[in-house]
């Protein structure tokens, strides 16, 4: 979801529970917008904006696509992608293959959809959900309220976090690009994972038309982990109607 209101020339936004600060003119929105809402690092624009296959001329025109859809006079006339949401993490809990038992920590969970599918599989095992949006955090918890037992929400980065002495068998996160870079995200990942755990991230562009695309996306993903000490399981790509999208999955 694309909040925006137009104050004054510094405006706040979030797109899916990403604050972004932008400036005020609508084709600046609609930037702002299409980089957070895609979680592209900026040295990867060349995957999410230029590649061959895309259809779309201008990063504009793709990010009307790309982003969900806002309120307010500086409205932001996109196709919402919240279509394929469920989609998307219904694959993604496919692909993290949840034992009942397990010991899982998602990375910028957002609004928690995909805390409750994994919820849903969990029979003594936990879940810990980050998120560094306070607002999305509350959210989440609202969401899944009837897994209590289950879940435990921290409000806060992942660099940040305390996870107290917590370890996990699995480590997920859906469009968060503080995984897509080396940092202290990566690092406290490498960190938490028991023996034989493993870190699974999932990204899904609506400008990728062509499984070529979401192929080079994990390709690059995959450089980025090894140089980070993992080394990948899995790379996978899969159609989700409208596009494609790409995990790798990595220990
Ligand atoms: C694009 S949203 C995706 C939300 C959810 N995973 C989904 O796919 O619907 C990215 C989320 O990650 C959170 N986030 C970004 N960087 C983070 C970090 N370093 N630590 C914790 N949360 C983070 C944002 O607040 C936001 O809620």
């Amino acid at each position: 979801m694309l909040k925006a209101s137009k104050k004054s020339a510094s405006e706040s936004v979030e797109v899916e529970g990403c604050p972004i600060h932008l400036r005020r003119t609508t084709s600046q929105l609609v930037r702002a917008a299409e980089v957070r809402a895609t979680g592209s690092p900026p040295n990867w624009s060349a995957i999410w904006r230029k590649s061959p296959a895309s259809p779309r001329g201008s990063p504009r025109a793709a990010a009307r696509v790309r982003a969900p859809c806002s309120r307010g006079r500086d409205d932001v006339i996109i196709r919402s992608v919240a279509a394929n949401a469920s989609k998307r993490l219904l694959w993604a809990v496919e692909i993290l293959g949840v034992a009942p038992d397990d010991r899982i920590l998602e990375v910028g969970c957002g609004h928690g959809v995909a805390v409750s599918l994994v919820c849903e599989r969990l029979d003594g095992g936990r879940l810990t959900a980050v998120d560094r949006s306070p607002r999305m955090i509350e959210m989440a918890k609202r969401r899944n309220r009837n897994h209590a037992a289950k879940a435990r929400f921290v409000a806060a980065s992942l660099a940040q976090a305390d996870l107290g002495d917590e370890i996990y068998d699995k480590v997920f996160a859906i469009h968060v690009a503080a995984l897509h870079t080396p940092g202290a995200a990566l690092d406290i990942v490498r960190q938490r994972l028991a023996p034989g755990g493993r870190l699974y991230l999932f990204s899904q562009a609506p400008s990728w038309k062509a499984p070529e695309q979401a192929e080079a996306f994990g390709a690059q993903l995959s450089g980025v982990l090894e140089g980070a000490g993992f080394r990948t399981d899995e790379r996978l790509v899969k159609g989700l109607g409208s596009g494609f999208a790409a995990a790798v999955v990595a220990q």
